[in-house]
């Protein structure tokens, strides 16, 4: 666990981090990518984290990938590439940079290291996890398929290196359907997201698929009445959700597709009001972007994204920790499930 307080004092001995409203000024390409977010005199405060963390990047020869849901600060100030998981994954496997930090959740980390193993990959908070790598292991896809003989699984790239090792391929939220109903077998089982798997089976009714039961700890918190109750006050409003989400807050929205997928679906489409059914970050990182669009309702936070921080990351790249290690031979086998993944998503989109 990292100690914060032996931390602050150690960056502050090493960098000048001091908020200032001057090197914000100077800073203002920066600022104007989440000025509708971020006020200037908080962007005093993050300044002098951006500035340095981008300084030992380029002294340190890393590169920052970035999740979706990580805050603007971190998303606009200092991330080489953004993307959701399926981006990220294709995008470590092209990464040249000695080093990676992955901002993001651990098995987003895992997975950079099982594609571009000789790469060093950090990761600034170690307890950065989520719910659904949490909810399985080996043995429970090996309990899966003593039930289900002969169907292969499918499991969610939210999960460990072990799980994925374990299983015969991988989705991710943007490919979960297409994979499912490109696999030559009748019955299929997906892990462990109950939600995302009941989803893909309303899509794919050719298939029957079976599930574990995990669920998103930020996207199981909607409940339909929710959507229908803010429909009914705001009937103009596009509503969007991410396929974590239970399958009647997915049919009660106007759109459900992966994080990427829900940022072009804004991009194209640009309502009047948005409403992101979805970790609370996404709206405040398009928002600049997009000014027409009003960006309204509640939203969740996941409390692992949230674990990255500025200051963590240059942490991360001050001392060169933490590194994530994946046992080789898992990797190799996880690596098989990862790529067919990648192979069979590239094809199907050609
Ligand atoms: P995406 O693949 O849509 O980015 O989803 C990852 C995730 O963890 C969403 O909760
Ligand atoms: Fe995991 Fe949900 Fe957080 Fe995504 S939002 S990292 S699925 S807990």
């Amino acid at each position: 666990m990292l100690d914060l307080t032996a931390m602050r004092a150690t960056l502050a001995e090493s960098y000048d981090l001091a908020p200032s409203m001057a090197l914000a000024e100077d800073m203002r390409d920066i600022h104007q990518t989440m000025d509708r977010v971020v006020p200037l005199p908080d962007f005093a405060r993050y300044a002098p984290y951006i500035r340095e963390i981008n300084r030992l990047k380029r002294e340190k020869n890393a590169v920052i990938l970035a999740h979706n849901y990580m805050t603007p600060e971190i998303y606009h100030g200092v991330a080489d590439v953004v993307g959701d998981s399926l981006q990220l994954a294709i995008e470590a496997t092209k990464v040249e940079a000695q080093t990676i930090v992955q901002c993001g959740v651990h098995f987003m980390a895992e997975t950079s290291k099982i594609l571009n193993p000789s790469k060093t990959v950090l990761i600034p908070d170690m307890q950065a996890g989520c719910s659904l790598a949490e909810s399985i292991t080996a043995e429970g896809i090996a309990e899966m398929r003593a039930k289900y003989p002969g169907a292969p699984v499918v499991s969610y790239v939210n999960t460990t290196a072990e799980v994925k090792a374990a299983s015969d391929i991988c989705c991710t939220s943007s490919n979960a359907a297409q994979i499912v109903a490109a696999l030559p077998e009748d019955m299929i089982i997906m892990t462990p997201d109950q939600y995302l798997a009941q989803n893909v089976a309303a899509q794919v009714p050719q298939k029957k698929v079976v599930w574990w039961a995990g669920s998103c700890i930020v996207h199981e918190q909607y409940t339909a009445k929710d959507i229908n109750d803010f429909r009914a006050l705001h009937p103009d409003t596009r509503i969007i959700a991410h396929p974590e989400c239970p399958p009647d807050v997915v049919n009660a929205s106007d759109f459900s597709g992966s994080t990427s997928g829900i940022i072009s679906y804004v991009e194209r489409e640009k309502p009047k009001e948005a409403m992101l059914v979805t970790e609370c970050s996404m709206a405040s990182n398009i928002a600049d972007a997009l000014p027409e669009v009003d960006f309204v309702g509640p939203c969740n936070m996941c409390p692992y994204m949230k674990k990255i921080t500025l200051e963590k990351i240059l942490w991360s790249l001050h001392t060169g920790t933490a590194e994530v290690i994946v046992d080789p031979a898992i990797a190799e086998k996880a690596r098989v499930a990862v790529e067919r993944m990648i192979e069979l998503s590239q094809a199907i989109a050609k």
